[in-house]
């Protein structure tokens, strides 16, 4: 943490001719339960990582924004007074979102000269870009002078997202990174956008596997996902209209209603059905360290991806393969919106250091392609470190 801050000042100094005055950080996320539940208003298992965005900052008095990633090696200046999409630096639009929506919800934000550097990968289903949204949410609070709700600064990611972006995600990823906590799991109520803490037994321990391979078709497939199921909700709505959404409905409704509903959209809303009980189901097995419970479970969550979701991929299924017959694991499933990116699995402690090498070198021959293994702690949610 030292050297990250030492290194960080200096190429702050360098770009900027001054120290920074104000330190954030925002963490990425992996989810242990509740795939594609969230914008079915359901639950999700869901827990910081301890690999998380930094920004060191300094704020400016003529409204500019100035702001350079030591991981993309590119960055932008633009001024709050013009909050316009950028097809150059791409992912300053994340930055010029957080700005737009939190003075469109009232918040009077002052500019700042900073620096990012992030330790989430990118593009493997961690949520590195809700991290920055989080991590420059943190920044304007502290250079403008004011303090949000954590729920308040998630929707804002959410909406930037949605509205910037143009991505159609849920608030899982946000509302991860705004509020995790040490040692802790989330069970989070995405309805309500209410959580409650739970305990993970030191008996676990978290590790992602990152099939490396590329999640090309993500966008398109999760929006038909996301219609598929409103679909579903649609035509369950028709013998009840109370119903908002597929939290809403319980299995004996389902049961009954099933022979109404399309091969598809009857595989899709099962899927979630039964991934919310799941969730619900893990809060008792991860305190517990009911290690047959949680095999049960994770497997059931697997699968259901994989056949009536579908949105598992080849490299996933190698990757879940290898996963299984390495020493020490105690359960295995996608995470994440899934067509590639990583999985999780739940290790005992000790195993963790053959769990990896097994899971690399048998991933490799089934499919030649370098694992990454990341095991990992949960931690703190967005934070200001100092200013
Ligand atoms: C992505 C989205 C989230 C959520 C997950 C799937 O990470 O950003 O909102 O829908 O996929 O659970």
């Amino acid at each position: 943490m030292d050297n990250r801050k030492e290194f960080l000042t200096q190429e702050f100094k360098k770009r900027f001719q001054a120290e920074p005055e104000v330190w954030t950080r925002a963490p990425g996320r992996v989810d242990l339960m509740g795939s594609h539940t969230d914008y079915n208003l359901g639950y999700v298992m869901t827990m910081t990582i301890d690999r998380d965005t930094w920004l060191a900052a300094a704020p400016r008095t003529d409204r500019k924004v100035n702001i350079y990633s030591l991981d993309m090696k590119s960055g932008a200046e633009f001024s709050l007074d013009d909050l316009s999409k950028d097809e150059k630096t791409s992912w300053t639009n994340y930055v010029r979102a957080i700005a737009k929506y939190c003075m469109e919800a009232g918040y009077e934000l002052n500019g700042f000269n900073a620096i990012v550097h992030s330790t989430v990968p990118f593009s493997a289903g961690l949520s590195s870009s809700a991290a920055l949204e989080m991590a420059i949410a943190m920044t304007f609070q502290a250079v403008s002078g004011f303090m949000m709700d954590p729920v308040e600064m998630a929707l804002i990611g959410q909406k930037a997202e949605n509205k910037f972006i143009g991505v159609n995600s849920g608030i899982l990823d946000q509302y991860s990174s705004a509020m995790g906590e040490v040692g802790k799991t989330i069970l989070l109520d995405c309805r309500a956008l209410t959580h409650s803490m739970v305990d993970i037994s030191p008996e676990l321990n978290v590790v992602i596997c990152d099939t490396k391979a590329k999640r090309s078709l993500l966008g398109s497939e999760y929006d038909d996902r996301r219609n598929q199921c409103e679909a579903g909700v649609e035509i369950l709505q028709k013998s009840r209209p109370e119903i908002e959404a597929l939290r809403d409905v319980s299995f004996e409704e389902f049961d009954a209603a099933k022979d109404q509903i399309p091969d598809v959209v009857r595989k899709r809303c099962q899927f979630i059905l039964d991934e919310n009980q799941r969730v619900l189901d893990l809060a008792r097995l991860l305190s517990e360290n009911d290690g047959e419970g949680l095999k049960k479970t994770f497997t059931a969550s697997y699968l259901g991806a994989r056949d009536l979701f579908e949105i598992s991929a080849p490299a996933m299924e190698e990757m879940y393969q290898s996963m299984l017959n390495a020493s020490g694991v105690v359960a295995a499933r996608q995470t994440g919106a899934g067509f590639g990116g990583c999985m999780v699995a739940l290790v005992r402690p000790e195993t963790v250091g053959a769990f990896s090498a097994s899971v690399i070198s048998e991933y490799k021959e089934r499919t030649g392609l370098d694992a990454e293994i990341y095991a990992v702690q949960a931690s703190d949610g967005a934070s200001i470190i100092e200013g």
